[in-house]
Protein backbone atom coordinates (compact mmCIF):
# COMPACT_ATOMS: atom_id res chain seq x y z
CA UNK A 1 0.00 0.00 0.00
CA UNK A 2 1.41 3.54 -0.83
CA UNK A 3 -0.20 5.73 1.09
CA UNK A 4 -0.58 3.47 4.22
CA UNK A 5 -0.84 5.50 7.70
CA UNK A 6 -1.76 8.74 5.36
CA UNK A 7 -4.44 11.54 5.51
CA UNK A 8 -5.64 12.60 2.66
CA UNK A 9 -8.09 15.73 2.10
CA UNK A 10 -10.08 14.90 -1.49
CA UNK A 11 -12.49 17.92 -2.22
CA UNK A 12 -14.87 17.54 -4.60
CA UNK A 13 -14.86 13.77 -3.53
CA UNK A 14 -18.55 13.33 -4.83
CA UNK A 15 -18.17 12.86 -8.07
CA UNK A 16 -15.37 12.64 -11.12
CA UNK A 17 -12.80 12.34 -10.61
CA UNK A 18 -12.57 13.47 -6.90
CA UNK A 19 -14.65 10.33 -6.62
CA UNK A 20 -12.15 8.18 -7.93
CA UNK A 21 -9.27 9.49 -6.43
CA UNK A 22 -10.65 9.02 -2.90
CA UNK A 23 -11.50 5.30 -3.56
CA UNK A 24 -7.98 5.15 -4.82
CA UNK A 25 -6.60 6.64 -2.26
CA UNK A 26 -8.45 4.86 0.13
CA UNK A 27 -7.06 1.95 -1.34
CA UNK A 28 -3.67 2.23 -0.72
CA UNK A 29 -4.10 2.86 2.83
CA UNK A 30 -4.90 6.32 3.29
CA UNK A 31 -7.80 8.23 5.43
CA UNK A 32 -9.48 10.42 3.34
CA UNK A 33 -11.40 13.04 3.99
CA UNK A 34 -14.11 13.38 1.09
CA UNK A 35 -15.41 17.16 0.99
CA UNK A 36 -17.99 18.32 -0.91
CA UNK A 37 -21.21 20.48 -1.44
CA UNK A 38 -23.42 17.79 -2.31
CA UNK A 39 -23.97 15.02 0.60
CA UNK A 40 -25.71 12.81 -0.72
CA UNK A 41 -22.99 11.96 -3.27
CA UNK A 42 -20.04 12.42 -0.90
CA UNK A 43 -21.71 10.13 1.33
CA UNK A 44 -22.10 7.49 -1.72
CA UNK A 45 -18.11 7.68 -1.80
CA UNK A 46 -17.97 6.82 1.60
CA UNK A 47 -19.98 4.10 1.53
CA UNK A 48 -17.50 3.17 -1.87
CA UNK A 49 -14.69 3.23 0.35
CA UNK A 50 -16.17 1.67 3.27
CA UNK A 51 -17.81 -1.46 1.56
CA UNK A 52 -14.34 -2.00 0.31
CA UNK A 53 -12.64 -1.70 3.90
CA UNK A 54 -11.46 1.36 3.89
CA UNK A 55 -11.61 4.13 6.19
CA UNK A 56 -13.54 7.92 5.27
CA UNK A 57 -15.40 10.03 6.48
CA UNK A 58 -17.30 13.34 5.42
CA UNK A 59 -17.02 17.08 5.74
CA UNK A 60 -19.74 19.55 4.28
CA UNK A 61 -17.55 22.48 2.87
CA UNK A 62 -17.76 24.62 0.32
CA UNK A 63 -14.11 25.74 -0.43
CA UNK A 64 -14.80 29.01 -1.46
CA UNK A 65 -16.09 29.71 1.85
CA UNK A 66 -13.03 30.43 4.81
CA UNK A 67 -14.84 29.72 7.82
CA UNK A 68 -16.15 26.33 6.53
CA UNK A 69 -12.34 25.32 5.34
CA UNK A 70 -11.27 26.03 8.23
CA UNK A 71 -13.65 24.10 10.19
CA UNK A 72 -12.95 20.67 7.86
CA UNK A 73 -9.21 21.14 8.29
CA UNK A 74 -9.43 21.78 12.02
CA UNK A 75 -11.63 18.05 12.47
CA UNK A 76 -9.76 16.27 10.01
CA UNK A 77 -6.85 16.66 12.36
CA UNK A 78 -8.91 16.25 15.29
CA UNK A 79 -10.41 13.23 13.66
CA UNK A 80 -7.29 11.73 12.22
CA UNK A 81 -4.34 13.40 14.07
CA UNK A 82 -3.36 15.37 11.05
CA UNK A 83 -3.27 16.10 7.46
CA UNK A 84 -0.37 14.48 4.92
CA UNK A 85 -1.98 14.86 1.55
CA UNK A 86 -4.55 17.79 0.06
CA UNK A 87 -6.12 16.85 -3.48
CA UNK A 88 -7.48 20.18 -4.36
CA UNK A 89 -9.64 18.92 -6.96
CA UNK A 90 -13.01 20.42 -6.40
CA UNK A 91 -14.08 22.66 -9.56
CA UNK A 92 -16.95 24.26 -11.40
CA UNK A 93 -17.67 25.22 -15.18
CA UNK A 94 -20.79 26.96 -15.80
CA UNK A 95 -21.00 25.41 -19.49
CA UNK A 96 -23.85 27.59 -20.90
CA UNK A 97 -23.00 31.01 -19.35
CA UNK A 98 -19.44 30.98 -19.68
CA UNK A 99 -19.00 33.04 -22.23
CA UNK A 100 -16.10 34.97 -24.41
CA UNK A 101 -14.53 37.97 -22.31
CA UNK A 102 -16.64 40.77 -23.31
CA UNK A 103 -19.73 38.94 -23.07
CA UNK A 104 -19.14 38.13 -19.76
CA UNK A 105 -21.35 38.34 -16.51
CA UNK A 106 -19.18 39.02 -13.35
CA UNK A 107 -21.03 36.82 -11.71
CA UNK A 108 -20.20 33.73 -13.51
CA UNK A 109 -16.40 35.49 -13.20
CA UNK A 110 -16.51 35.67 -9.42
CA UNK A 111 -18.15 32.39 -9.10
CA UNK A 112 -16.43 30.67 -11.27
CA UNK A 113 -13.04 31.82 -9.67
CA UNK A 114 -14.21 31.34 -6.08
CA UNK A 115 -14.44 27.93 -6.31
CA UNK A 116 -11.86 27.02 -8.66
CA UNK A 117 -8.74 29.17 -7.92
CA UNK A 118 -9.62 30.79 -4.00
CA UNK A 119 -11.37 27.27 -3.33
CA UNK A 120 -7.90 26.04 -4.28
CA UNK A 121 -5.80 28.48 -2.19
CA UNK A 122 -8.30 28.33 0.85
CA UNK A 123 -7.67 24.68 1.32
CA UNK A 124 -4.39 25.39 1.08
CA UNK A 125 -3.76 28.25 3.71
CA UNK A 126 -5.56 25.78 6.04
CA UNK A 127 -3.86 22.50 5.42
CA UNK A 128 -0.41 23.86 5.35
CA UNK A 129 -0.03 24.56 9.03
CA UNK A 130 -1.10 21.01 9.82
CA UNK A 131 1.21 20.00 6.92
CA UNK A 132 4.20 22.15 9.00
CA UNK A 133 3.01 20.24 12.32
CA UNK A 134 3.88 16.29 10.71
CA UNK A 135 7.25 17.74 8.93
CA UNK A 136 5.68 18.10 5.48
CA UNK A 137 3.37 16.72 3.05
CA UNK A 138 1.45 16.67 -0.66
CA UNK A 139 -0.32 19.18 -2.19
CA UNK A 140 -1.99 18.49 -5.21
CA UNK A 141 -4.04 21.22 -7.29
CA UNK A 142 -6.15 20.16 -10.44
CA UNK A 143 -5.51 22.63 -13.44
CA UNK A 144 -6.41 21.77 -17.27
CA UNK A 145 -4.85 22.16 -20.63
CA UNK A 146 -7.23 25.17 -20.86
CA UNK A 147 -5.21 26.83 -18.30
CA UNK A 148 -1.84 26.57 -20.58
CA UNK A 149 -3.66 26.85 -24.11
CA UNK A 150 -7.02 28.48 -25.77
CA UNK A 151 -8.43 24.86 -26.42
CA UNK A 152 -11.61 25.88 -24.71
CA UNK A 153 -12.70 28.71 -26.48
CA UNK A 154 -15.56 30.96 -25.15
CA UNK A 155 -14.85 29.87 -21.46
CA UNK A 156 -13.04 32.76 -20.51
CA UNK A 157 -14.26 32.41 -16.29
CA UNK A 158 -12.88 28.36 -16.51
CA UNK A 159 -9.93 29.16 -18.28
CA UNK A 160 -8.49 31.94 -16.41
CA UNK A 161 -9.35 29.98 -13.22
CA UNK A 162 -7.37 27.46 -14.48
CA UNK A 163 -4.04 29.39 -16.02
CA UNK A 164 -4.23 31.37 -11.99
CA UNK A 165 -3.97 27.45 -10.81
CA UNK A 166 -0.54 27.04 -12.74
CA UNK A 167 0.62 30.21 -11.04
CA UNK A 168 -0.66 29.25 -7.45
CA UNK A 169 0.99 26.14 -7.95
CA UNK A 170 4.73 27.03 -8.75
CA UNK A 171 4.48 29.73 -6.17
CA UNK A 172 3.82 27.77 -3.32
CA UNK A 173 6.40 24.85 -4.68
CA UNK A 174 8.56 27.67 -4.51
CA UNK A 175 7.75 28.59 -0.64
CA UNK A 176 6.99 25.53 0.98
CA UNK A 177 9.92 23.68 -0.35
CA UNK A 178 12.26 24.26 2.77
CA UNK A 179 9.19 22.77 4.17
CA UNK A 180 9.18 19.51 2.35
CA UNK A 181 5.26 20.40 1.09
CA UNK A 182 5.47 19.22 -1.93
CA UNK A 183 3.04 21.57 -4.71
CA UNK A 184 2.20 19.36 -8.33
CA UNK A 185 -0.50 20.02 -10.48
CA UNK A 186 -1.92 17.71 -12.29
CA UNK A 187 -3.61 18.13 -15.99
CA UNK A 188 -6.74 15.95 -17.03
CA UNK A 189 -8.05 15.94 -20.49
CA UNK A 190 -11.73 16.36 -21.52
CA UNK A 191 -12.93 13.56 -19.05
CA UNK A 192 -16.33 11.94 -18.90
CA UNK A 193 -17.65 13.09 -15.59
CA UNK A 194 -20.79 14.91 -14.75
CA UNK A 195 -19.39 18.36 -14.91
CA UNK A 196 -19.10 17.67 -18.76
CA UNK A 197 -22.09 15.62 -19.55
CA UNK A 198 -23.95 18.15 -21.44
CA UNK A 199 -21.37 18.65 -23.62
CA UNK A 200 -20.65 14.99 -23.63
CA UNK A 201 -24.37 14.07 -25.40
CA UNK A 202 -24.79 13.03 -29.15
CA UNK A 203 -22.07 11.00 -31.04
CA UNK A 204 -21.60 14.18 -32.87
CA UNK A 205 -20.12 16.14 -29.87
CA UNK A 206 -18.69 13.23 -28.45
CA UNK A 207 -16.35 12.55 -31.72
CA UNK A 208 -15.43 16.09 -32.00
CA UNK A 209 -14.04 16.34 -28.17
CA UNK A 210 -12.20 12.96 -28.88
CA UNK A 211 -10.70 14.09 -31.72
CA UNK A 212 -9.34 17.07 -29.55
CA UNK A 213 -6.94 14.70 -27.91
CA UNK A 214 -4.16 13.31 -29.57
CA UNK A 215 -4.80 9.67 -28.33
CA UNK A 216 -8.21 9.73 -30.03
CA UNK A 217 -10.43 9.28 -27.02
CA UNK A 218 -12.38 11.04 -24.37
CA UNK A 219 -10.63 10.30 -20.54
CA UNK A 220 -12.54 8.57 -17.66
CA UNK A 221 -12.19 9.32 -14.25
CA UNK A 222 -9.72 6.58 -13.94
CA UNK A 223 -7.06 7.61 -15.92
CA UNK A 224 -5.96 10.41 -13.14
CA UNK A 225 -5.41 7.89 -10.96
CA UNK A 226 -1.79 6.88 -11.10
CA UNK A 227 -0.68 10.10 -11.23
CA UNK A 228 -2.88 11.01 -8.14
CA UNK A 229 -0.89 8.15 -6.28
CA UNK A 230 2.10 8.65 -7.60
CA UNK A 231 2.40 12.33 -6.57
CA UNK A 232 0.75 11.89 -3.04
CA UNK A 233 3.15 9.06 -2.25
CA UNK A 234 6.55 9.04 -0.88
CA UNK A 235 8.00 8.23 -3.86
CA UNK A 236 7.63 11.53 -5.16
CA UNK A 237 9.87 12.74 -2.60
CA UNK A 238 12.05 15.52 -5.19
CA UNK A 239 9.01 16.18 -6.95
CA UNK A 240 7.54 19.70 -6.24
CA UNK A 241 6.74 22.28 -8.76
CA UNK A 242 5.44 20.20 -11.65
CA UNK A 243 3.26 19.69 -13.98
CA UNK A 244 1.95 16.17 -14.85
CA UNK A 245 -0.52 15.62 -17.55
CA UNK A 246 -2.96 12.46 -17.76
CA UNK A 247 -4.26 14.13 -20.82
CA UNK A 248 -3.84 11.53 -23.53
CA UNK A 249 -1.23 14.54 -25.34
CA UNK A 250 -4.06 17.12 -25.59
CA UNK A 251 -1.55 19.80 -23.99
CA UNK A 252 1.34 18.93 -25.87
CA UNK A 253 -0.84 19.74 -29.34
N1 LIG B 1 -14.13 16.89 -16.70
C1 LIG B 1 -13.22 17.48 -17.45
O1 LIG B 1 -13.27 17.40 -18.68
C2 LIG B 1 -12.08 18.23 -16.81
C3 LIG B 1 -10.95 18.50 -17.59
C4 LIG B 1 -9.86 19.16 -17.00
C5 LIG B 1 -9.91 19.53 -15.67
N2 LIG B 1 -11.04 19.25 -14.94
C6 LIG B 1 -11.02 19.65 -13.52
O2 LIG B 1 -11.01 18.48 -12.74
C7 LIG B 1 -11.65 18.73 -11.47
C8 LIG B 1 -12.74 17.70 -11.25
O3 LIG B 1 -13.68 17.82 -12.31
P1 LIG B 1 -14.84 16.76 -12.60
O4 LIG B 1 -15.04 16.79 -14.05
O5 LIG B 1 -14.56 15.49 -11.89
O6 LIG B 1 -16.06 17.55 -11.93
P2 LIG B 1 -17.51 17.07 -11.42
O7 LIG B 1 -18.43 18.21 -11.65
O8 LIG B 1 -17.85 15.76 -11.99
O9 LIG B 1 -17.26 16.91 -9.86
C9 LIG B 1 -16.91 18.03 -9.09
C10 LIG B 1 -17.32 17.82 -7.64
O10 LIG B 1 -17.00 19.04 -6.94
C11 LIG B 1 -18.08 19.39 -6.11
N3 LIG B 1 -18.09 20.84 -5.88
C12 LIG B 1 -18.52 21.81 -6.72
N4 LIG B 1 -18.41 23.01 -6.13
C13 LIG B 1 -17.88 22.80 -4.90
C14 LIG B 1 -17.53 23.65 -3.84
N5 LIG B 1 -17.74 24.97 -3.90
N6 LIG B 1 -17.01 23.11 -2.70
C15 LIG B 1 -16.81 21.75 -2.62
N7 LIG B 1 -17.15 20.90 -3.61
C16 LIG B 1 -17.67 21.41 -4.73
C17 LIG B 1 -19.31 18.90 -6.86
O11 LIG B 1 -20.44 18.76 -6.01
C18 LIG B 1 -18.83 17.59 -7.46
O12 LIG B 1 -19.05 16.51 -6.60
C19 LIG B 1 -12.17 20.16 -11.56
O13 LIG B 1 -11.24 21.02 -10.94
C20 LIG B 1 -12.23 20.41 -13.05
O14 LIG B 1 -12.13 21.78 -13.34
C21 LIG B 1 -12.12 18.61 -15.46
Amino acid sequence: MRLKNKVAIVTGAGAGMGGAVAVAYAREGAKVVVVDVDEKLAQATVAKIQSVGGEASFIYTDVSEASRVKAMVASAVERYGGVDVLYNNAGVQFMKADSRAHELSEEIWDRTHAVNLKGAWLCAKYVIPAMMERGGGSIILVASPTGFRGCAPGATAYSSSKGGIIGLTRIMAVDYAKDHIRVNALFPATTETPMIAEALTGAEKRKRLAAAIPMGRIGQPEDVVGLAIFLAADEAAFCTGGFYMADGGMTAW
